[in-house]
């Protein structure tokens, strides 16, 4: 055996995965970084809320009373400021917050809307919930939408673009923008895992027509459950508020007659709690000391491994706005990534590979069966069928209509970036890296 083959052994046998110590021996954080952080400040106006016995946000004891304001009304004020833009809505997901966005820029039966083939299944949910049709987007080595394959897809039946800022990291904006602008279709952002970024100066939230953001448990900042409209739009603003709100509590006189046809029409109730608000309230006052820990996390981890050949690190279309929750990289092929994956994991680190065929992952449409099978709740077939009526054109969806998804995702390595970390923890992760690198590549 020569030198080099004993090396390779050598660090092969010193691997965790085949019984050597682990590099990072220190316990992980769950992947909830404004939830691990929830303490006095949350309990301090939740409990305002239960001394007011003001559940409700339009109404109840402490209405008139001059100096009560709504936590909800205050969470919107503060969020909408922090993202620089006129309108933000509190609603109860972000589901609810895109089907909002969806019904107030006009998007219903008939219509498609397109979605990336990377992104939680909840932005497809959206669209087939209003009775559209989604069309899946490859994306590109930004794991967010491709603007090039995005052109492809537009047809006259086109309405609106969700660019999902996915795993905290910007979307493209200006190509997208520019391609919507061409073809007169919405741009509604997906920021659900992206709150607090930004794109070329701009807080993602306040770029597109509008946007919702998801203050749902594994989010930046959280209330549990929750989430929010964006807009710059006064339009807009005023038919997400109809659709949130089926009972019009939000108007000042709730009885009065539309001042122009189809003003007031059905909505829902998509409202967000008092107490809800509270936490909310409390956790956007948290954002950017979140922020600033997971992305000196990330440079200090970033810091130690970016000289190491054989790794390919995700593109950001604006690394100043990437929000730091995640460390991505691609390797040569996927069995190289599904084995390195397997090993970082062993070592003790906060990742692994990111996509695997055969592990169910409703944030990559290869698993979207729903989607796949063009299931309904509906006897008749709602909404793919009618889309097909009008059309007089089959739907058809498949697991490798986006081949960059496909081997990107397969080729990918994702780490967590928790804000709990410490900076020995970071240097830790970081030699768990190269450890494996050293073996394996
Ligand atoms: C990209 C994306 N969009 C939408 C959602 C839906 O958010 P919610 O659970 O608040 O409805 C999620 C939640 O995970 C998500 O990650």
């Amino acid at each position: 055996m020569t030198n080099a083959m004993n090396d390779a052994t050598t660090l092969k046998d010193a691997l965790a995965l085949y019984g050597g110590a682990k590099a990072k021996p220190t316990p992980n954080h769950p992947m909830f970084p404004g939830g691990l952080e929830v303490g006095d400040e949350e309990r301090q106006l939740v409990l305002e809320v239960l001394a007011s016995r003001h559940l409700f946000r339009y109404y109840g004891p402490a209405m008139g009373i001059a100096a009560h304001v709504s936590k909800v009304e205050q969470f919107e004020t503060e969020f909408r400021e922090k993202i620089g833009v006129n309108h933000a809505l509190a609603v109860n997901s972000c589901t609810s917050g895109l089907i909002t966005c969806l019904i107030a820029c006009g998007v219903g039966p008939g219509c498609e809307v397109i979605v990336p083939a990377y992104t939680f299944f909840a932005t497809c949910s959206a669209v087939v919930a209003v009775g559209a049709v989604p069309r899946i987007c490859d994306v590109d080595d930004t794991l967010t939408m491709d603007p090039t394959a995005l052109e492809k897809l537009i047809t006259p039946r086109t309405r609106a673009i969700i660019p999902v800022h996915m795993r905290g990291a910007p979307c493209d904006m200006d190509p997208i923008l520019a391609i919507a602008r061409t073809h007169g279709l919405k741009v509604i952002e997906d920021v659900a895992q992206a709150c607090g970024g930004a794109y070329k100066g701009r807080r993602l939230g306040a770029i597109g027509d509008c946007a919702a953001f998801s203050l749902q448990y594994h989010k930046i900042i959280t209330s549990g459950e929750g989430g929010v409209v964006t807009t710059n739009d006064p339009d807009l603003y005023e038919r997400a508020l109809w659709v949130h709100d089926a009972a019009a509590c939000w108007r000042p006189n709730r009885f009065a007659s539309a001042a122009q046809p189809n003003q007031i029409f059905c909505g829902y109730n998509f409202r967000m709690a008092e107490l809800t608000g509270a936490v909310a309230l409390a956790q956007v006052r948290k954002l950017e000391g979140l922020l600033a820990r997971m992305r000196e996390h990330k440079a200090r981890i970033l810091g130690q491994i970016r000289d190491l050949p054989g790794l390919e690190f995700r593109r950001l279309t604006d690394p100043a706005g990437d929000t730091a929750i995640a460390l991505f990289f691609y390797l040569a092929d996927p069995r190289l990534a599904r084995r390195f994956g397997e090993a970082i994991k062993a070592e003790g680190l906060p990742g692994g590979s990111a996509f695997d065929q055969d592990i169910p992952d409703w944030h990559i449409y290869y698993h979207w069966d729903q989607i796949m099978q063009k299931a309904s709740p509906f006897a008749d077939g709602f909404p793919y069928t009618y889309h097909e009526k009008l059309t007089g054109v089959p739907l058809q969806y498949s697991k490798t209509s986006c081949p960059q998804c496909n081997d990107l995702l397969s080729r990918a390595i994702t780490i967590d970036i928790a804000p709990r970390l410490t900076s020995e923890d970071c240097n830790l992760i970081a030699r768990g890296i190269r450890k494996v690198a050293a073996a394996l590549l």
